[in-house]
């Protein structure tokens, strides 16, 4: 399985959340084989979902962009995993604006791990190579098997300054040797557009891409989809 993931990050108002999958399923061709799948904010989760049925999109599923650490509960302001979990598939978590912005712990991070996994929704563990294996070290090994690992290098993210393809590919080599098991699914994020796209698809050890400014124009987004042919 092939995963492109999009990230719209704090982006975007009812109407254009309409308008972006209303604009998608004109030009969306799925392929065999390739997840496609939207990270949007929480308050547009339910109707993403709705109008992803409606529209009859096939191999596309919705991600949250960030649960919490704790249950349900006493817990002001906060959308637990519980919530989530009959409209999203997939949750990206430890992204570098969360860690940076939001001053998300690698614990803090391994127990929204621990969620997710919880209730069914598949993490997408966001890391930068110099603290991937501490991050990794907060994980037991059962949870970083159930894992999707995006390598996003910061240097790259929002940039227009992507990491080099033999780069990617020597760090995801390293990557797996931290995770301990080669079926864990490394995508790489930063800079990806459909002019790229093709390069990181050709990297063995790449099983996708996750862009973020390249997610927010449907026919762009769409585009990408079909650089996995
Ligand atoms: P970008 O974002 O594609 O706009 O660089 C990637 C990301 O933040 O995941």
């Amino acid at each position: 399985m092939k995963y492109l993931i999009g990230n719209w990050k704090s982006n975007k108002t009812f109407e254009q959340t309409y308008t972006w999958f209303d604009e998608f399923a004109k030009v969306y061709q799925p392929q065999l084989g390739v997840e496609v799948v939207i990270a949007v904010p929480f308050p547009f989760i339910q109707e993403a979902h709705k109008k992803a049925h409606e529209l009859k999109l096939l191999n596309f599923s919705i991600c949250a962009q960030d649960v919490s650490p704790y249950p349900f509960g006493a817990y002001t302001g906060a959308v637990a995993a519980g919530m989530l979990k009959s409209h999203v598939s997939y949750c990206l978590v430890g992204h570098s604006e969360r860690r940076d912005h939001f001053v998300e712990s690698h614990l803090e991070i391994a127990n929204k791990i621990t969620q997710l996994l919880e209730n069914n929704i598949k993490p997408v563990l966001c890391v930068d190579e110099p603290y991937a294996q501490t991050q990794l070290a907060a994980l037991d090994q059962n949870q970083i098997n159930q894992l999707i690992l995006a390598y996003e290098p910061l240097s790259a993210i929002g940039t227009g300054n992507p990491d080099e393809p033999e780069h990617v590919r020597e760090v995801t080599l390293r990557l797996q040797d931290f995770l301990n098991n080669k079926d864990v699914p490394i995508i790489y994020g930063g800079s990806t557009n459909p002019e790229n796209a093709k390069s990181y698809l050709a990297v063995p050890t790449i099983s996708g891409l996750l862009p973020g400014g390249s997610s927010l124009k449907p026919e762009v987004f769409a585009s990408m989809v079909n650089s996995f042919t």
